[in-house]
């Protein structure tokens, strides 16, 4: 095991109107290659701000980021949304797949951004992934008409694509029932199995049993666990 993720004392604020929200305060936190992190805290404690700014989605005000060896915490938006694109699958609470593509086309995505595969390649990957979680059949429909767990499903198989080393999801069984949520949780156990290093976020403690490391956040600050 080896230090992937380090973060040194980060600060982040937003503006709201005049005033300035502190709502993460001097954050330092290391995650290891094949770490399943859950990160848990109330609601508006900071939770998804701080997933965020760990997958390149967001900036920090102060502080330093380093991801595996590289200090992180200068780059470019280029420069990051091309980092985030090669290390990074997303898995959001609410699927985020797009409506009027169907299941092939919304799995293609990721792999459109830099054309680093032709067609036939893509297709196979494409296939692969929807084997994986077992929704080959699903191939040519639309994601409003899957169910919740399958949608979540599918939303997986693209935030695999292009192979990432790290998987985020925020609150990716928020939505579904408990059986539901117990089979997208089992994906992701053995994803982790596999090597995959997974940050998430819940409310579940439930959940906690699928981790190797949890993180209570309050407030914008860690109370347990680092
Ligand atoms: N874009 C923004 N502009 C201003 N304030 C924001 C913005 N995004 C989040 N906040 C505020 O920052 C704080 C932390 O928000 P965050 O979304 O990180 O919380 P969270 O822990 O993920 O909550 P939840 O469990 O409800 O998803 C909250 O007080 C929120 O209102
Ligand atoms: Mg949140």
């Amino acid at each position: 095991m080896s230090n992937f993720i380090e973060l040194n004392s980060i600060e982040k604020y937003y503006s709201v109107g005049k005033d300035k929200l502190h709502v993460l305060k001097s954050l330092s936190l290391n995650i290891e290659h094949g770490d399943f992190v859950m990160i848990m805290g109330k609601s508006g404690s900071g939770k998804t701000t701080l997933l965020n700014i760990l997958g390149f989605l967001d900036r920090f005000d102060n502080g330093q980021y380093i991801f595996d060896g590289n200090n992180v915490t200068n780059l470019t938006e280029i420069e990051r949304s091309h980092f985030r694109n090669k290390n990074i699958g997303f898995i959001f609470q609410q699927f985020h797949l797009i409506n009027n593509l169907n299941i092939y086309q919304n799995i293609e995505l990721p792999l459109l951004y830099d054309n680093r595969f032709g067609k036939k390649e893509r297709s196979k990957k494409i296939k692969k992934n929807l084997e994986m979680v077992g929704l080959i059949d699903k191939i040519n429909q639309f994601p409003n008409e899957l169910s919740g767990g399958q949608q979540q499903r599918i939303s997986i198989a693209r935030a695999l694509i292009n192979e990432p080393q790290l998987i985020f999801a925020d609150e990716p069984t928020g939505a579904l029932d408990t059986n539901t949520s117990n089979e997208i949780m089992n994906i992701l156990k053995s994803l982790n199995d596999e090597g995959k290093t997974i940050i998430m976020v819940t409310h579940d403690p439930d959940l906690v049993k699928y981790a190797t490391k949890v993180i209570h956040l309050r407030d914008g600050v860690f109370t347990e666990g680092v």
